[in-house]
């Protein structure tokens, strides 16, 4: 039974070293979260198994890391700088602010229950800032609010560069920046979070099949890092309530204590933005390549012949322009982890009255791969070996293993039950004869005895899941 109660989950993370307030020494900033040595493990290694699964498992993907900072036009045209807005109330009694859209009733205060609200108006999320030295405009940049724009922005660039054809996706991780009215529920919602975006580009009409193809292959991702797919409900957002961009959205709903909430929107963008920024492009005139009678706005488009079937055949017909479709599987970092953490939570009663708490992670995204201990810190000769151990599993490229030399071998099942250690190895007085050693498994808590010799494979095994 995965977590019901956030607190817990929250306390655990804390305790542990997985996320903590940022900035707590000076009271914390809200919505805000720094990730402490466990959590970037478990952050990064959410990350990879991403980019494995949708950049290196296919064929048809390209990588790119775009700037953080994005150009006031980029956003203008996007549509961001005019709709990306939620409608903010304030209650004139409490001057609590609330968001109207996710407020159960919009005339009475969430904080107060006074009727003495403020009228909606629309707050734009984008975090506006000064870039360089010169303050006023024309210095005006924006943190991005979404990875995305600067995929679209450079379409021409990546397509130039690999040669690739319809169909092909652009997948990019990142930071991403919203003011957001109210943050709550943990890392839920929080105002720096990263993103792991595609955009998938494909022909006009072949959009919708890619849509739903797209839909199969996330929930499969999902059901990869261990987020089960009954957990999670598909949402076919409803058309007044899809974004300024979108002809059809499926939101991935994941049952978190708070409620079933978005881990994942999968939308269908048409050519909105390619559009836009072409269109635009040529209204500004801002290359040389763009004039009024060389498809200027076809600019972030492909050629495609006119009739393939004689192109094929190599004979060398007229072309168009076209400009793509774009299916994107959006998907938050940090939603991800809590989902994760949720769904690795278990608290397990033992034998004698006892319990332990577990954090039953699929070993590829454990933080810790493996801890290594000797049975007594204080035998150098223990403590040796478990180093001579730890260094050679590290050199397998697993991830973290841990020399763990705390000495209280107990207490240290606990301890990594509790961040999701999949394998504890312990080095005894007999492993400097027999060359063996124990191995305990944290889901069964069963201990076998290993030659050392088969350790790394072993660990490899477990790892990678085989
Ligand atoms: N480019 C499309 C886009 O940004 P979105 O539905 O606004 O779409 C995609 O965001 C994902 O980013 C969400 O499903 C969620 O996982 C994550 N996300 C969005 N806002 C967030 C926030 N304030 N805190 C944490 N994650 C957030």
């Amino acid at each position: 039974m995965p977590i019901q109660d956030m607190k817990t989950l929250v306390a655990l993370c804390q305790r542990r070293g997985f996320i903590f307030q940022s900035a707590d020494i000076y009271g914390g900033m809200k919505g805000l979260y720094d990730f402490g040595p466990l959590g970037v493990e478990l952050k990064n290694n959410i990350k990879a198994a991403w980019w494995r699964a949708m950049v290196y498992a296919r064929d048809d993907m390209e990588g790119l890391d775009g700037a953080i900072i994005g150009h006031p036009l980029m956003f203008k045209y996007s549509g961001h700088t005019e709709t990306f807005n939620d409608p903010l109330t304030e209650c004139l009694d409490c001057q609590a602010r609330m968001r109207t859209d996710k407020m159960a009733d919009p005339s009475v205060c969430e904080t107060c229950g006074s009727k003495n609200l403020l009228p909606p108006r629309a707050f734009n999320m984008m975090f506006k800032m000064q870039y360089g030295p010169t303050e006023g405009s024309g210095s005006e940049a924006y943190l991005r609010p979404e990875t995305a724009q600067h995929i679209f922005t450079n379409f021409k660039n990546v397509l130039d560069t690999t040669s690739r054809k319809l169909p092909f996706g652009i997948a990019q991780m990142g930071k991403a920046y919203r003011n957001e009215i109210i943050a709550r529920n943990f890392i839920f919602r929080v105002r720096e979070f990263e993103q792991m975006e595609i955009e998938y580009f494909v022909m006009p009409g072949q959009d919708e099949a890619a849509h739903e193809a797209w839909l199969e292959t996330r929930l499969a991702w999902w059901e990869s890092i261990g987020v089960s797919r009954s957990r999670i409900k598909i949402k076919d957002v409803a058309k007044g309530d899809l974004a300024h961009y979108s002809k059809r959205t499926y939101d991935l709903e994941y049952a978190f204590p708070h409620g079933y909430d978005e881990i994942e929107g999968i939308a269908n963008r048409t050519d909105f933005d390619l559009g836009n920024h072409t269109k635009h492009q040529a209204e500004l005139n801002l290359t040389a390549k763009v004039t009024p009678n060389n498809h200027s706005n076809a600019r972030l488009a492909v050629q495609i012949d006119e009739d393939p079937e004689a192109a094929a055949k190599g004979i060398n017909g007229p072309k168009r322009w076209v400009v793509p479709f774009v299916i994107e599987p959006s998907a938050g970092v940090e939603r991800a982890m809590l989902a994760v953490l949720c769904e690795a939570y278990t608290e397990e009663a033992l034998e004698g009255g006892d319990s332990r708490t577990v954090l039953k992670f699929k070993p590829h995204l454990a933080p810790i791969k493996a801890a290594v201990m000797p049975l007594a810190r204080n035998k150098p000769e223990l403590v040796a070996k478990a180093q001579e151990l730890k260094n050679s599993l590290q050199k397998l490229g697993l991830g973290r293993i841990m020399l763990d030399t705390s000495g209280n071998v107990g207490k240290a099942y606990r301890k990594h039950d509790e961040v999701g250690t999949p394998l504890c190895i312990t080095v005894d007085f007999d492993s400097l004869t027999d060359q063996q050693v124990t191995v305990r498994d944290r889901d069964t808590m069963t201990q076998i005895r290993l030659p050392i010799a088969e350790l790394n494979a072993y660990v490899r095994g477990v790892v990678e899941g085989n």
